[in-house]
């Protein structure tokens, strides 16, 4: 969320745990508007057609109220409402309660034809980027048994999208060094999604609006053997400010920078307010001049709050459309999805490991953190009970933390091929950034 606590996530393992019992045949909650969204290449697909993502963040109260908006019916049939008129197919949704029922607000989603972008974690249940130790000490079994209930939750619905591993963990250049912990939580929530035989729900980070070492964490997330890497990579942007161009905003870099990029992207949070929004954005991230590389993206929000994003007033049971509504929804009906694939690439390789860059990109390990040991019952018997929203002592401190780093995790590559042995993207990023990555290798030599 924008200007607001971040929450974090994290874990660890070994894929060949996970050969023992059986496959446990899963209910599904599926509907014809809302196929299963997989992912190919650098782009979703449902039933073998491009999906674009486009969506509102949703979350009324915001970070200092929370409170799960798809476990109230009534609150959730209000704003589906508004939600078709204007036109989109997704909502991200920050903090649920995983232990509440969901079924009629997924349903009135679906029925839509809108998909949930998740994030697993909360306030109490979280990493904690203050330092090595307190991410460390966060990182336990606790935390993950709160973010696979979360995925137990909602992977029975046909219309969950995505999953987050984590937000906005990264917030700067020095917070850099927690990265090896949000790489740790993604590969364990793919493992365990594997490992408890539900569909190949996705799962990646969204990132802030950095400048600085957004590449590296892209790269980053990407590298390595195929246990370790994302699904795919979001971030949140706010660098397009109306009025303003493709170019103007550096839109069109971000589209350069990105272009051998072998996940989807797209934006987790856009919609700068500085001046009044025109949501010009949407005409270029749904045009070719990026559906090459962007497979679209989420405004941020739809409910008006203390930082004065929203899309609508919320007032008790009742919504009032205001004008960035309309002026969305306008853009939206003029600006519909490229034709056929849009330029989206079939296959692609993985990242090579971005290099040790001080101050902007502080990691200096190859290796992951290892699934804390406590956790490992949960990949064969699942998470048991959720822990829902009402409990206030959280995860940060409790259970047992991991203790070491497994080798399991993506090998830095310094010579142009990557730890999976496949040829890296490196070569054919902007030239700008290729420039700054071997400036960068005599730092990596010097260390190693
Ligand atoms: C962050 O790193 C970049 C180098 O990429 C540097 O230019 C910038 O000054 C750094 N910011 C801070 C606050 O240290
Ligand atoms: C690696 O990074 C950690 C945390 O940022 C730091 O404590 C440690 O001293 C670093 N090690 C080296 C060899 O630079
Ligand atoms: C480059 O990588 C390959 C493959 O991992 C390795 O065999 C080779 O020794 C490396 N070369 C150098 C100069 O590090």
């Amino acid at each position: 969320m924008k200007a607001s606590t971040t929450l974090l996530a994290a874990s660890a393992l070994v894929s060949t745990a996970f050969a023992g019992p059986a496959p446990v045949k899963r209910d599904t909650v599926s509907n014809a508007n809302t196929p299963p969204v997989t992912v190919k290449g650098n782009a979703f697909y449902a039933n073998n057609k491009r999906f674009y993502i486009r969506g509102v963040d949703y979350q009324p109260g915001g970070s200092s109220n929370i409170a799960d908006p798809i476990a109230d019916a009534n609150s959730c049939a209000r704003d589906v409402a508004e939600f078709k008129k204007l036109g989109i197919n997704t909502v991200r949704v920050y903090t649920v309660d995983n232990s509440a029922n969901h079924d009629s607000c997924m349903k009135a989603l679906a029925d839509a034809g809108i998909y949930l972008a998740l994030d697993v974690n909360s306030p109490q249940y979280s990493l904690n980027r203050a330092d090595e130790a307190s991410i460390q000490r966060s990182y336990n079994d606790v935390y993950l048994q709160f973010v696979f209930a979360t995925i137990d939750t909602f992977a029975k619905y046909d219309n969950t999208l995505l999953f987050y591993s984590a937000n906005e963990v990264i917030n700067d250049n020095a917070t850099s060094f927690a990265a090896p912990y949000v790489k740790a939580v993604t590969r364990d929530m793919r493992a365990y999604i594997k490992a408890r035989s539900y569909r190949s729900i996705p799962v990646g980070y969204s990132a802030a609006d950095i400048d600085s070492n957004r590449l590296q964490m892209a790269q980053y997330m990407n590298c390595g053997s195929d246990d370790v890497r994302s699904d795919f990579f979001a971030f949140n942007d706010y660098s397009w400010c109306d009025p303003s161009t493709f170019s103007t905003s550096g839109w069109d870099k971000k589209v350069a920078q990105y272009s051998d990029y072998s996940l989807p992207i797209f934006l987790s949070e856009f919609g700068c307010n500085t001046n009044k929004r025109d949501f010009g954005e949407i005409a270029a991230l749904y045009s070719t001049q990026m559906t090459s590389v962007y497979s679209g993206g989420l405004v941020y929000e739809y409910s008006m709050e203390a930082n004065k994003y929203g899309l609508v007033q919320i007032s008790g049971s009742s919504v009032s459309e205001l004008d960035d509504f309309t002026t969305l929804q306008t853009q939206y009906k003029n600006n519909p999805i490229p034709s056929g694939d849009g330029g989206a690439k079939a296959s692609g390789t993985a990242s090579t490991c971005p290099p040790f860059e001080s101050p902007a990109w502080v990691v200096n390990t190859t290796q992951l953190p290892a699934l804390p040991a406590k956790a490992q019952a949960f990949f064969t018997s699942g998470a048991g009970t959720a822990p829902g929203l009402s409990s206030k002592a959280g995860s940060q401190n409790a259970g047992t933390a991991s203790t070491g780093f497994s080798s399991n995790s993506g090998v830095p590559a310094t010579n142009g091929t990557s730890s999976s042995g496949k040829k890296s993207a490196a070569s054919s990023v902007s030239t700008g950034i290729t420039s700054v990555v071997l400036a960068a290798f005599g730092v990596i030599v010097m260390l190693l």
